[in-house]
């Protein structure tokens, strides 16, 4: 907003509403800025209630990951009721026709673990989509092998190429963008086949399997456990945005989320707890952005 009208804005708001204008302030300074503490204190005491469009986030899962300070070992008890807790400052953060697209995977021998921390999320939100992250396939039959990821030394388990992506909101009510990130028909014939199909033109619902390989990365690994740019873009890009639109990435890493929110024109804000990784963001997000 150039400084002139903003005086003027600021000015308008002060003549009819002190406090208003406090909150216009808190409200400016927050926005397109990452910040280093526990999000959980982050959301509840830092963000108003019900401001946020979108959240995007993957949590540390608890399944022994080396981060430069998280724990990733904690008492599964322990780690529920942490994830209680965050499904519940994520419900008061976010607007009524926000999203939560919860990104969480498990270990090949505990697959049931990712569901267990969900119900924690189901116990303020509801799911409203369930999204298979697929991040490799080979379908030899179709001549397809796509995908990269480091083989499980395991006489038991199959190699695990799939996280959970939900979606939850407040009501089970948000309308969705589907054709933003639609894909063509196989069969041309059904364009002209189906009504709902012709008025779409060569696109639909991709549905809720979605494969994504991770990026390839050339430099050494900054980050333990960073999602794609794929993933967060084609998040915001099914529930809808504008340059109005608010994105929260809670457990931030790298700052993936917010790049990707600040290269599609939206607003964001990170909360990450560990030094190195909230300078590696910072370091993106000068890159890419005007972010300062
Ligand atoms: C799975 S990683 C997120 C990776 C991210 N999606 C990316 O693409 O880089 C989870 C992150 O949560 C951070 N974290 C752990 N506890 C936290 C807390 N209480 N508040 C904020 N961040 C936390 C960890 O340091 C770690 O970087």
């Amino acid at each position: 907003m150039p400084g002139e009208i903003l005086l003027k804005v600021l000015c308008s708001i002060y003549l009819s509403n002190q406090s208003a204008l406090t909150q216009f302030l808190v409200y400016l300074t927050k926005l397109n800025a990452i910040y280093q503490m526990d999000c959980i204190k982050g959301m509840n005491e830092g963000l108003e209630q019900s401001s946020i469009d979108i959240i995007v986030t993957s949590p540390p899962y608890n399944i022994g990951i080396n981060y430069n300070s998280h724990q990733d070992n904690m008492a599964f008890d322990d780690y529920l009721k942490w994830m209680n807790d965050f499904g519940k400052a994520c419900k008061r953060v976010l607007k009524d026709d926000g999203s939560l697209f919860f990104n969480i995977g498990d270990k090949a021998s505990d697959e049931l673990k990712a569901f267990e921390v969900a119900k924690q999320i189901a116990h303020y939100l509801h799911l409203q989509n369930t999204i298979h992250w697929i991040k490799s396939i080979a379908v030899p039959e179709e001549n397809i092998n796509v995908g990269h990821y480091k083989p499980v030394n395991s006489k038991t388990y199959l190699n695990n190429l799939h996280e959970y992506i939900f979606h939850f909101t407040k009501n089970k009510d948000v309308e969705i963008d589907k054709l933003a990130i639609g894909v063509p028909y196989a069969d041309k014939g059904n364009i002209t086949r189906w009504k709902a199909a012709k008025s779409n033109g060569d696109r639909r619902d991709r549905g809720n399997v979605w494969f994504i390989p991770y990026d390839t990365v050339q430099e050494a690994k900054d980050h333990p456990a960073k999602f794609p740019h794929k993933l967060p873009e084609m998040c915001i890009k099914l529930h809808g945005y504008s340059p109005k639109t608010v994105v929260l990435d809670p457990f931030l890493g790298s700052g993936t989320t917010c790049v990707v929110a600040k290269q599609l024109g939206c607003k964001f804000i990170g909360f990450e707890i560990d030094e190195k990784y909230i300078k590696l963001a910072k370091t993106k997000l000068i890159q890419i952005t005007d972010y300062v």
